[in-house]
């Protein structure tokens, strides 16, 4: 098969952990007969430095011409530290989700039985987790009007949601838990939100149809709470797109590392990958980022955006074998202390070759 990939490396870390997932694609193409066309674009601080448009409209061709995008991550401190500044690198991520209409980010939940010890809660909480979460993320308060007043001393953010926002991303959400334990839980705010009641009434027609998925509700107070108390108790979290972001960052503690946690922006027409961490600029240049979360959006792509569900299924499993085998980046090593081209070799040779010899 022919696939056409557009890659965006973005800022601090991007580039290095999209170079592993771009190596790692080779290697399924290599073995399946496949051939990716990778083409790259530029985004976030990179793009604000080369044409003063964190989201050019090249990048956006690209990615519309494109049967799939490959994203690293975005931001720089030099525009953290001025609160001032008009054009931020965050803003070239959200024009590429709205433009291309990409409403839904699924990112996955997994604990690792190799990296229990890893994980600052304790084992008997975290063992066995495996959930979903459905983050709306082309509507909410990250969309809306926002502004100061004329004075400059009051500043406003306005989170507003249609029906049917909430109604194609909770489509995908249910359809999700029927291929899994058939359970969804809504995560809002309806005791004082009024988006949160629409969430809510929307949510409940759309289960109508559904009658083999259970549906619960809960404060998102209260989710921030059970995510850390008892996270089996979850499959599918449907949320919208700022309790979403809160959530999954919190809820990365569980794998092990936000480095291993991948994620994947669909829409009608598009898709895009990438992992859920931000461009660790700390970190650049160091070869210390964890490639695994890119790698695994790449099999996230694989999968879902090309239907080739043997191949993903492959890069998962050279994934879980590294993981256990213990070739890890800094924050996870325990017996080899590995970098980030490392990491991503190793698990490139086990796609090609199944290295049983590593082992
Ligand atoms: C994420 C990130 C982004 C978000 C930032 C970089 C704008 O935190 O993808 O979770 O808030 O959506
Ligand atoms: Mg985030």
């Amino acid at each position: 098969m022919k696939k056409r990939i557009a890659v965006l490396p973005g800022d601090g870390i991007g580039t290095e952990v999209t170079a592993e997932a771009v190596k790692v694609l080779e290697a399924i193409a290599l073995r399946y007969n496949h051939y990716f066309e990778f083409n790259y674009g530029l985004i976030g601080a990179a793009a604000i430095d080369a044409t003063g448009n964190p989201f050019p409209s090249e990048t956006q061709k690209l990615c519309e011409d494109s049967d799939a995008v490959l994203m690293g991550a975005i931001g720089d401190p030099k525009y953290d530290h001025d609160p001032s500044a008009k054009i931020r690198p965050e803003q070239g991520l959200l024009a590429l989700r709205k433009e291309l209409g990409l409403y839904a980010n699924i990112r996955p939940v997994r604990s690792y039985n190799a990296l229990l010890s890893k994980v600052p809660l304790k084992p008997e909480i975290v063992k066995g987790v495996d959930f979903t979460v459905f983050r709306e993320l082309t509507g909410g308060i990250y969309f809306g009007k926002k502004g100061r007043e004329d004075d400059g001393n009051s500043a406003y953010d306005l989170c507003t949601y249609n029906k049917e926002e909430v109604r194609r991303i909770t489509k995908l959400a249910f359809e999700e838990a029927l291929k899994r334990h058939k359970k969804v839980t809504l995560v809002d705010k309806a005791n004082v939100l009024e988006t949160s009641r629409l969430w809510r009434e929307t949510v409940k027609e759309i289960a109508e149809d559904y009658s083999q998925v259970a549906l619960d509700f809960m404060y998102v107070d209260n989710a921030a709470m059970q995510l850390i108390l008892n996270p089996r108790q979850f499959d599918v979290i449907l949320t919208e797109n700022m309790f979403g972001d809160i959530l999954t960052d919190e809820a990365s503690v569980i794998g092990g590392s936000l480095g291993l946690m991948p994620s994947a922006s669909i829409g009608s027409k598009h898709a895009m990958y990438e992992p859920i961490h931000g461009s660790y600029p700390q970190a650049k240049g160091k070869g210390i980022a964890n490639p695994i979360g890119s790698i695994l959006s790449a099999a996230m792509m694989l999968d879902m955006s090309f239907g080739m569900s043997v191949e993903s299924s492959l890069v998962n499993r050279a994934v879980q074998e590294v993981i256990e085998m213990g070739y890890l980046t800094p924050e996870l090593a325990g017996k080899h202390s590995c970098t980030t081209s490392e990491v991503g070799e190793k698990i490139s040779s086990f796609v090609l070759e199944e290295m049983h010899e590593m082992i």
